[in-house]
């Protein structure tokens, strides 16, 4: 997707103030410089949660949550990116760029957006004057309140309800026919796509409806369900019927439930279940799965016990696992021959369907209950097969204590992989990050500080060697710091949380994350001395290694005039005592 430029991100961040945006969600209480309150993104009772208006970001030390106002909306009201910006620009008033934006939401957009909502409030009236709409809601348990929450219409009978009402002119069919909601005959005319059925409007997570299912009230009248065919407003793959809702619901949510079908997400609903949300008559995918655990730390998949179940459950067991973070957990329910989440629930009550769930399969057994079938455990060709089916998945599991358990196991079974499970490398890395809040501070590095101390004050970088001096040092981090420099330098107001959304979706980002939560001790002048000292020393360890490549040269006789000249006025210059 076409992006925006940075400098409009800069721009953006430095007319916003993340203590408003937060603030605004979050009961914040000012604590030194800073801004606490319990973490919106888990359950805690003593504040960890921190709110820089210095640095414009935030971070969790409980959970590890952290941003800029960007990645707060995209977490607490679970915007996309762009919809994020948008909702920043919006209240700063700026416009947000447009060119090579395929999501521009021109005229058109909001034209379609607007044709959807009105054919939602069609259906609706058409509900309320609809007898046997009526009845068979009420025959499926679906009460007053439900029907409002999920603004469920009814579609008339014949060809043209719809378009009578709303395609009144050329431009309104035109923004119809684009909506997906009429359909065309071989002569070029068009008609009205959903007709006598029961209307689910499907909603994105602005809650703005993008797209219809409409089922049937009778038995033999077409395809039980039909669709709003796919749209640009609406990816049937990148989006699950019932989250809206459930967002409605609850502020925080600890699981969700998803199931297959429209009326199994509203049965659960009435029964106060109202964290079930369905995949719309597609496989789970990528974007499902990411979607699903950006909303809540534990997913719980209901899938039917048959064949095709398994296969739906093998499916969406591969798209989650290489989102297996640590904190996140799925669970795989296989219902009963027959049933589905709909009739089950209506035959057990929610505690029924509880209990189900709490039996539920652990993503770990079932990954290996599926991988381990028809493979004999207690031979050596068994284990060997096991563990080279499971290996290529195994290894898309993100680090962390679940990826090492999931090799454990694997171990445990056929003795394989044992060293697989070595602990990662970057281990000692990530304790020296955290260890800047007080304690004996363990010996860094000279990049490490000068990074660290940059992203306590970005305004450092304006008084760094422009000339980089230190930039073909070939050390870890070296790029990352002169890239930082670079950064301020063209942007002397630049915040912490902004010099970070540059590296959003980056490798580096969780590390800069970390190292700019740290809240160092000592004043700003202190930290200036210690950075043009951090800086000092890195440029000269940069002359001593080219010392080193010119001396490599002189041994191998290959030195000339001007190589011996820079020798000669490296060695002077490193020979002079450093000043403070
Ligand atoms: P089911 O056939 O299991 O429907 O399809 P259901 O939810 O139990 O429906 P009720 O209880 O008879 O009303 C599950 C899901 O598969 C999709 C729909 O999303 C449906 O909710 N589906 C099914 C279709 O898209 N088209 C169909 O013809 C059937
Ligand atoms: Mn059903």
């Amino acid at each position: 997707m076409a992006r925006i430029p940075d400098a409009f991100i800069d721009d953006l961040l430095a007319r916003t103030d993340i203590v408003e945006v937060v603030g605004a969600r979050v009961p914040l209480k000012r604590k030194g410089k800073e801004y606490a309150a319990p973490c919106p993104f888990h359950d805690e009772r003593t504040p960890s949660f921190y709110v820089s208006p210095t640095k414009q970001f935030y971070h969790c030390f409980g959970c590890g949550a952290h941003g800029t106002a960007i990645s707060f909306l995209m977490n607490y009201d679970r915007l996309e990116f762009l919809d994020a910006v948008e909702e920043l620009a919006r209240a700063a008033n700026m416009e947000v760029p447009r060119e090579n934006r395929q999501r521009a939401p021109d005229n058109d957009t909001r034209g379609v957006y607007e044709a959807l909502d009105a054919a939602a409030r069609f259906y609706r009236q058409q509900l309320a004057g609809s007898g046997k709409a009526q009845d068979y809601l009420d025959r499926r348990g679906v009460d007053a309140e439900i029907r409002e929450l999920f603004a469920i219409g009814y579609a008339p009978e014949g060809y043209s309800g719809l378009k009578d009402a709303l395609g009144t002119d050329e431009r309104r069919l035109k923004l119809l026919e684009r909506a997906g909601l009429l359909s065309k005959n071989d002569r070029g005319h068009s008609y009205d796509k959903f007709r006598d059925r029961v209307m689910f409007p499907i909603a994105d997570r602005r809650g703005r409806t993008i797209a219809f299912g409409g089922r049937v009230l009778g038995a033999d009248d077409g395809p039980k369900y039909l669709n709003s065919p796919e749209t640009a407003l609406f990816h049937k793959g990148r989006e699950l019927y019932g989250l809206w809702q459930v967002r409605q619901a609850q502020q925080k949510i600890a699981r969700l439930i998803v199931v297959e079908g429209y009326m199994d997400v509203i049965a659960l609903f009435q029964h106060g279940l109202r964290e079930a949300v369905a995949t719309l008559g597609t496989a789970t995918t990528a974007d499902h799965a990411e979607l699903l655990f950006r909303n809540a730390p534990d997913v719980v998949f209901c899938f039917d016990g048959d064949a095709a179940g398994r296969r739906a459950a093998t499916k969406a067991m591969e798209s989650v696992l290489p989102r297996m973070r640590d904190g996140r957990q799925a669970f795989f329910l296989f219902l009963p021959d027959g049933e589905d989440p709909d009739s089950l629930v209506r035959a057990e009550g929610a505690a029924g369907f509880e209990a189900r769930l709490r039996e539920a399969t652990p993503l770990s057994q079932f990954f290996f209950d599926h991988f381990a079938e028809g493979v004999n455990l207690g031979t050596l060709d068994g284990k060997a097969r096991l563990a080279e089916r499971t290996q290529p998945l195994l290894a898309q599991i993100p680090d962390g204590a679940f990826a090492d358990l999931m090799r454990q196991r694997l171990t445990e079974l056929t003795g394989v992989g044992a060293r697989a499970a070595a602990p990662p490398a970057q281990a000692p890395a990530q304790r020296n990050a955290r260890s800047g809040r007080g304690g004996p501070a363990p010996k860094r590095s000279l990049v490490r500080t000068a990074i660290t101390l940059l992203l306590q004050k970005p305004a450092l970088a304006l008084e760094a060697p422009a000339d980089g001096g230190f930039a073909l040092l070939r050390q870890p981090g070296v790029p990352l710091l002169a890239e930082l420099i670079a950064i301020v330098q063209a942007r002397p107001d630049i915040s912490t949380g902004a010099v970070l959304e540059h590296f959003a979706g980056r490798e580096e980002a969780d590390a800069l994350n970390k190292l700019a939560a740290v809240s160092l001790p000592g004043d700003e002048a202190a930290w200036r001395g210690e950075f043009l000292d951090a800086l000092d020393r890195l440029v000269e360890q940069t002359r001593r290694q080219r010392v080193d490549e010119l001396q490599a040269k002189q041994r191998e006789g290959t030195l000339d005039a001007v190589d011996k000249a820079e020798l000669r006025d490296l060695l002077t210059v490193l020979a002079r005592p450093r000043t403070a």
